[in-house]
């Protein structure tokens, strides 16, 4: 007899605490860890799983002409749980707009309104640093990607046939 599961869902959210945890290169394997259990996102938007070194790239590269201190590489921790990554750069690719690189949970995070915090947490950062928009680039073959977006008010700002789509917002509460 195959016995019914006590939880149907298989996770009862008791700790709705959510912090955003800045890394160095000291915690690269568990930045790695994150888009390992994400292979679903590189194989959507790249076609292939995260190489190796994706998290080490991720906290070496900076945007042309910005600056190593204006990128934070941070981890989405529910309790001592690593559920997502998010790096941000400010003042790119201009003065007050602040660009998300990169926003992925991993799946058993996702659809449970995570996203959301995280991208109102980045707003309130972003409002107290003096920033007035948020900018977004996003693979157009992600369509849930840009509808989560879209949803918290981002739009296009340059549309190319070929390359990412780039949508932007203002800062809410700017
Ligand atoms: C996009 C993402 C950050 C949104 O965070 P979230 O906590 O799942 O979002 P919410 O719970 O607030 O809302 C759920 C919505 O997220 C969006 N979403 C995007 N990709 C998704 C995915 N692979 N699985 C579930 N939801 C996804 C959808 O719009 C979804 O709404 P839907 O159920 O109507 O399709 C998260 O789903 C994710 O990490 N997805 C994979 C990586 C990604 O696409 N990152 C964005 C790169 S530009």
């Amino acid at each position: 007899m195959t016995a019914t599961p006590i939880l149907p869902s298989g996770v009862l959210p008791v700790a709705t605490a959510i912090d955003l945890v800045q890394v160095t290169a000291a915690e690269t394997a568990q930045v790695q860890a994150v888009f390992d259990a994400s292979e679903d996102f590189a194989m959507l938007v790249d076609g292939f799983p995260a190489p190796p070194d994706e998290a080490e790239k991720l906290l070496a590269k900076v945007p042309p002409g910005s600056d190593p201190g204006d990128k934070a590489v941070m981890l989405v921790r529910l309790g001592t749980a690593n559920i997502g990554v998010l790096d941000v750069v400010r003042d790119w690719p201009q003065r007050r707009t602040w660009m998300i690189g990169l926003l992925v949970l991993v799946p058993a995070a996702r659809s449970r309104g995570v996203g959301a915090r995280v991208l109102a947490t980045v707003d309130r950062w972003a409002i107290e640093s003096g920033a007035e928009k948020l900018r977004i680039a996003v693979a157009p073959a992600n369509i849930r990607g840009l509808r989560f977006w879209r949803r918290h008010g981002f739009s296009p700002v340059d549309v190319s046939r070929s390359g990412p789509h780039r949508l932007e917002r203002p800062v809410i509460g700017f």
